[in-house]
């Protein structure tokens, strides 16, 4: 049987923190193993926001490294970037003619973004779900690990799909949400009933991937908790929780046992460890992607053959479009 294909992207605007790591990029890694699977940086949906154009270049090139440095394995996965494949811009074009404008305004992020950003209430950031459907279906992919905030998205691509295959015939593999369970939501480290986010505008919310030891080690002290000093994991202790959460998913123990090992300790003790934990995790992965950010002529390289790789697949799919809705074959 034919192997199931994988896709997803993430977008190079801003510094991943801990929770897209242990939410997205970590899970994906065992896909590799059974799927054929394509990873992308998402540079054409960055630019929906302003950007400064130097630093989304340098973001481009940081995130792709840092998917390798994960563990994302160029030899078994097409990792490239984007805007590299113009078949994305392509299809979206083709996909916009069936999409609808009332569909797009009814989206959750896009209400949200247009509130962050009301002054730049572009058709990009309307179109947004349009470009990240054809994404997904210029691979014919069967599964894309998202987050529970693309839910919303996923649901798009598939309508968009059956819609264009109703119309014109059987085009589209239909995808599927791969939502991954999440063993711990990871929270702010400030506001611990809220989600970590990499665009929180207190940098002390949040650890990114890239903080030094020292940073990290700081904002674990500076994080909230409670007065009542027994470490528990319980709903009204969501800071302490949050903390217990964080190091039980990177020493990989159950909650229980890691509230066993700070049986009888205070506060400062937990929050030394959860950090010394975290910073040691991280150590081997911020090294690794320095050491690749330093080859930046292998680095490329590698980015071209996965675009190279991608359009084959891409090219496809692209032309079988635009013959079934009439475009004349140059
Ligand atoms: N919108 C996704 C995010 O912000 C990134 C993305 C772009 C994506 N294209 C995709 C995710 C295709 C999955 C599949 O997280």
């Amino acid at each position: 049987m034919e192997e199931k294909t994988v896709y997803s992207a993430v977008q190079p605007s801003g510094d991943l923190t801990i929770g897209n790591y242990i939410g997205s990029i970590r899970n994906w890694l065992p896909l590799q193993e059974s799927y054929t699977c394509y990873f992308a940086v998402a540079d054409l949906h960055s630019i929906t926001v302003r950007q400064d154009p130097a630093l989304l270049r340098e973001r481009t090139l940081s995130l792709a490294a840092l998917y390798l440095a994960c563990g994302v394995d160029p030899e078994k996965t097409t990792l490239y970037v984007q805007s590299h494949v113009p078949e994305h811009a392509q299809l979206c074009w083709a996909l916009n003619t069936i999409a609808y404008v009332g569909e797009m305004e009814r989206m959750t992020q896009f209400k949200d973004k247009s509130q962050k950003h009301a002054d730049n209430i572009n058709m990009g950031l309307m179109d947004y779900p349009v470009l990240m459907a054809s994404d997904i279906l210029l691979y014919q992919t069967d599964l894309v690990p998202v987050g529970q905030d693309q839910t919303q998205h996923l649901e798009i691509c598939r309508d968009l799909a059956i819609r264009f295959n109703n119309r014109y015939g059987e085009t589209f593999r239909v995808p599927k949400a791969h939502i991954i369970k999440e063993r711990a939501k990871i929270c702010s480290l400030l506001e611990p009933t809220k989600k970590m986010s990499k665009s929180d505008e207190n940098p002390n919310a949040s650890i990114f991937l890239t903080d030094p030891r020292d940073v990290i080690l700081k904002k674990f002290k500076r994080a909230v908790t409670d007065s009542d000093n027994t470490i528990r994991y319980a709903e009204e202790k969501p800071g302490v929780s949050n903390l217990l959460a964080i190091y039980s998913v990177f020493r990989g123990c159950t909650i229980a046992e890691a509230e066993k090992s700070f049986e009888g300790c205070g506060y400062g003790t937990l929050k030394t460890a959860v950090g010394e934990t975290v910073a040691d995790a991280l150590e081997p992965i911020q090294r690794e992607q320095q050491r690749l950010l330093g080859e930046r002529e292998y680095l490329l390289s590698l980015l071209k053959k996965g675009a190279e790789n991608a359009r084959e697949r891409a090219e496809k799919t692209l032309i079988s479009v635009y013959e079934k809705i009439g475009l004349l074959r140059g």
